[in-house]
């Protein structure tokens, strides 16, 4: 990777909708309580979309944001990909839908659907693009409406998910910086823990979907729970030995959203001090694709990372899916 052209991040921005909901608006919608919720998930609150609100509406203030961060004209934008698994329709995609909206004309648009691994698979994605000089930039934007897709009278999935977006633009950097490795896989077979099983080609919606309650995520927690801590583990350790460096080479972690007790796990595996990871899943719960990139994001605009730090961004998802990368800030 190193002998082609160093890409990295030149821009960051993040939106997430105005509502939010408390523990203690969940006690009210079902039998759960603020101590459970916070001892096993470290969620203390989400931001939920407005009615009027899609993913691309989302993804759309996220970008406005990082086009300003890295002061670039979205007309001269070149790649866009969205990761999400809450597209506002099956099709067009919503990164056509963005693109039509920033007015970023011509600039070639597709969906990556990898759950919450997807924008750390987007940016592998787009940063192969831009390496090999098939295209110049890239804006990637992990955005999700998980609102849309949870059943709120389940109190096994309702308290663990929020909506958001967050938007990187890609391009070239001085030698020494950008991306160092990616470390992306899959396990399919593991596929059926966590699903939303209507409303595509093998079970379209119809009246019977819609009584079973099939338009909504389903999820065997604690079978994710440990797939979880598996590859946050080893995802880490391979992209760390891609890229030639080890754990105590890392500045700031930034994982995946979901459950604090999963950060921990991997913080521990990695012997990081509570300085050196980005934690706000109390504030926005499990974001899926918004995740990782709502951490980086508030990370820098913190002003967390300074030039040169080592940055490490890990996350697992539905498919099963996870994506790890190395990134020299
Ligand atoms: N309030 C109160 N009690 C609850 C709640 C709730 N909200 N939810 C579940 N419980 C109960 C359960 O019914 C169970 O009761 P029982 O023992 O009488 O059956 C009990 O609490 C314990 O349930 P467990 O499943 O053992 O709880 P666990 O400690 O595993 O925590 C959790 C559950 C938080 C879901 C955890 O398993 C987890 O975080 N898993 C990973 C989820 C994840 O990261 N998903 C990410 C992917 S999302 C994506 O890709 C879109």
């Amino acid at each position: 990777m190193n002998s082609l052209r160093p890409i990295g991040i030149i821009g960051t921005g993040k939106y997430v909708p105005e509502r939010i909901l408390t523990n203690s608006d969940l006690e009210q919608m079902v039998e759960t309580n603020d101590e459970w919720i916070v001892s096993r998930t470290g969620i203390r609150e989400r931001h939920i979309a407005a009615e009027h609100e899609a993913t691309s509406d989302l993804a759309y203030e996220a970008a406005l944001k990082a086009l300003a961060s890295a002061g670039m004209k979205a007309e001269d934008l070149e790649l866009i990909i969205v990761a999400t698994i809450t597209p506002d329709t099956a099709f067009p995609s919503t990164a056509c839908i963005l693109q039509d909206k920033l007015g970023a004309k011509g600039a070639a648009a597709f969906d990556l659907s990898a759950a919450c691994s997807g924008f750390v698979y987007s940016l592998a994605t787009a940063t192969s693009f831009l390496q090999t000089g098939m295209y110049n930039n890239a804006l990637i934007i992990g955005a999700d409406t998980l609102s849309r897709i949870t059943d709120y009278t389940d109190r096994n999935t309702c308290v663990l998910f929020g909506d958001g977006a967050g938007a990187v633009v890609l391009g070239e950097v001085p030698q020494g910086r950008g991306f160092k490795s990616f470390d992306l896989g899959a396990e399919g077979a593991g596929g059926s823990l966590l699903k939303l099983e209507a409303g595509g080609s093998r079970l379209p919606a119809s009246p019977q979907t819609l009584e079973d309650k099939k338009h909504f995520i389903y999820m065997n927690g604690r079978e994710v729970f440990k797939f979880a801590v598996r590859v946050m583990g080893t995802a880490t350790e391979r992209v760390l030995e891609k890229a030639g460096l080890d754990k105590t080479d890392i500045d700031l972690f930034v994982p995946h959203q979901a459950n604090i007790r999963i950060i921990q796990s991997a913080m521990q595996r990695l012997e990081l001090s509570e300085e050196k990871c980005v934690i706000n899943v109390d504030r926005y719960a499990n974001t899926s694709a918004a995740s990782i990139p709502l951490a980086l994001v508030e990370a820098a605009e913190e002003g967390r990372m300074k030039e040169g730090d080592t940055v490490l961004m890990v996350g697992f998802g539905g498919g099963l899916t996870w994506g790890a990368s190395v990134l020299v800030w």
